[in-house]
């Protein structure tokens, strides 16, 4: 049976950096450890004025495109992935095949291009578009580009602004992929829900509070029904679980319930119900009250076991580190977790050939998704490469007024004019895309800047 499955990975952040603790906190007026303990970030990444989504997203995938020695004619399929999208009608995907074609002599003539909407899950669903495309044996043995790129971006002063970001995780996925295959079996969990929508606007109308509840619930979902195909999920199967991170501090409220679901019946619960207890089954409650007061109480002390916090640093903490300091990139979000971990695993020289990760999607509205991977052999050379560390340490430090112009020029009711054109660069761009200025039918354009 062929294999499918990512093949080649690559990063680009935007390159201006938000300092939380040590520019936003004070601004807010707000204590520092909010950000770094209680979300679990150091700082958002975001775009410099002569960037956006189809900057970061074309040269991510011109990266990618070079590291891999491919042309045009080796890509059958373009799908972005972006709920930051400007236009209802053309996908970005032109915008980043046109960006490419100036650099390379071939055409993207007959690669199959499109955009994917499911708020922060759809990079997820691009890479099964392409998955299912190969499957079906329409490739004509070429390979298909996926290109998760967002800004996210939240109203000034809504408290969701403390969580944005900006980047593009552009991925190769080819029959027998050298970097993971995916697994057949999939789960969903899915639900018509309001918690974060964008009706057309650009910055979301969020309840933060229940979108919280609903990741949770979505992914428990997700995962119940991964295990209705897959069989039960126990704590070792799995040597990284690379998460949807709109937040550190939100992965590891996810990971505690994982794990709590991960280990009941198993002899990890019997050996914890010395230190803690078992786990309140709810049939053994009369009132709903009195079993989530016992719920959370066996949570509080599940979290500060050893087995679970040596489970959590090593499957969980590795797949937060870029995402600590870029932020949300929504549908590029898991994409990072999971090359946080591997690039973890590449620096601690882990033998990881063979060793499977639990990939768990979430996009509000919402639904999650859970599929397994499988490290390939090769591993190690597709992530070896990554620049993302160099890149996080390059961004231009913003000052608190800087920001507030930088997320004006990027606001597109604030005079969007002036974007690319009249405000200046931090950054001086360097043998990349950058946004060139308005067409006559309010198009965007772009150039190569050597
Ligand atoms: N020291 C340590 N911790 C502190 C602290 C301090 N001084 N001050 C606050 N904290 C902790 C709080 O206790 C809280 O942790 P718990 O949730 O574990 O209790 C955490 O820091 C955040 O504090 P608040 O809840 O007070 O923060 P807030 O009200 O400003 O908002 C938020 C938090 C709701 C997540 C908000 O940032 C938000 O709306 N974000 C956007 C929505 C979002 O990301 N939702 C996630 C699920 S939806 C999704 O995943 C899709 C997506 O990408 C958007």
């Amino acid at each position: 049976m062929t294999e499918v499955g990512i093949d080649a990975i690559e990063i680009w952040t935007g390159k201006l950096k938000l300092d939380l603790p040590n520019t936003f906190a004070p601004a807010k007026g707000e204590d520092p450890e909010k950000y770094t303990k209680g979300l679990g970030l150091n700082a958002s990444s975001f775009p410099d004025t002569y960037e956006d989504i189809v900057t970061m997203g074309a040269n991510a995938a011109h990266r990618l495109m070079e590291h891999e020695g491919l042309e045009p004619e080796d890509i059958g399929r373009i799908d972005v992935a972006t709920e930051s999208s400007f236009d209802n009608s053309k996908p970005v995907s032109t915008y980043i095949a046109g960006c490419l074609e100036r650099v390379y002599d071939g055409k993207f003539s007959h690669a199959n291009k499109g955009e994917r909407k499911f708020a922060c899950l759809a990079g997820t669903q691009s890479i099964d578009d392409a998955y299912n495309w190969i499957k079906a044996g329409r490739n004509r043995g070429r390979s298909a580009l996926v290109i998760a790129t967002d800004t996210a971006l939240y109203a000034r002063n809504d408290p969701g602004e403390a969580t944005q970001g900006a980047g593009a995780v552009a991925m190769l996925i080819s029959e027998d992929p050298e970097l993971v295959t995916l697994s057949t079996e999939q789960g969903y969990g899915s639900a018509d829900e309001t918690d974060f929508l964008k009706p057309n606007q650009q910055f979301p109308s969020v309840d933060g509070k229940r979108s919280v509840q609903v990741y949770l619930a979505r992914m428990r979902e997700a995962l119940q029904d991964f295990e209705s195909v897959a069989g039960r999920v126990t704590v070792e199967d799995f040597a990284y679980g690379p998460f949807h991170t709109p937040f550190p501090g939100m992965v590891r409220k996810a990971a505690l319930f994982a794990y709590r679901h991960m280990t009941r019946d198993t002899a990890i619960e019997d050996d914890l119900a010395e230190e803690i207890g078992r786990q309140p089954r709810e049939e053994a409650f009369d009132d709903d009250e009195a079993y989530e007061e016992a719920l959370r109480e066996y949570m509080d002390g599940l979290k500060r076991t050893d087995a679970y916090q040596e489970w959590y640093g090593r499957v969980i903490d590795p797949t937060l580190t870029i995402s600590r300091n870029v932020g949300n990139w929504y549908t590029g979000s898991v994409h990072l977790a999971r090359a946080s971990a591997l690039r973890t695993a590449f620096e601690e020289g882990r033998d990881l050939a063979g060793e499977r990760l639990m990939v768990g999607s979430y996009g509000s509205g919402a639904q999650a998704e859970i599929h397994a991977e499988t490290v390939q052999d090769t591993w190690e050379g597709k992530i070896a490469d990554l620049t993302i560390d160099q890149q996080i340490e390059d961004r231009y430090d913003l000052s608190y007024e800087e920001y507030e112009r930088v997320h004006d020029v990027h606001n597109h009711d604030v005079d969007s004019d002036v974007e690319g054109e009249d405000v200046e660069g931090f950054t001086a761009p360097a043998e990349e895309f950058v946004f060139d200025g308005w067409g006559r039918m309010g198009e965007r354009k772009y150039r190569f800047a050597e």
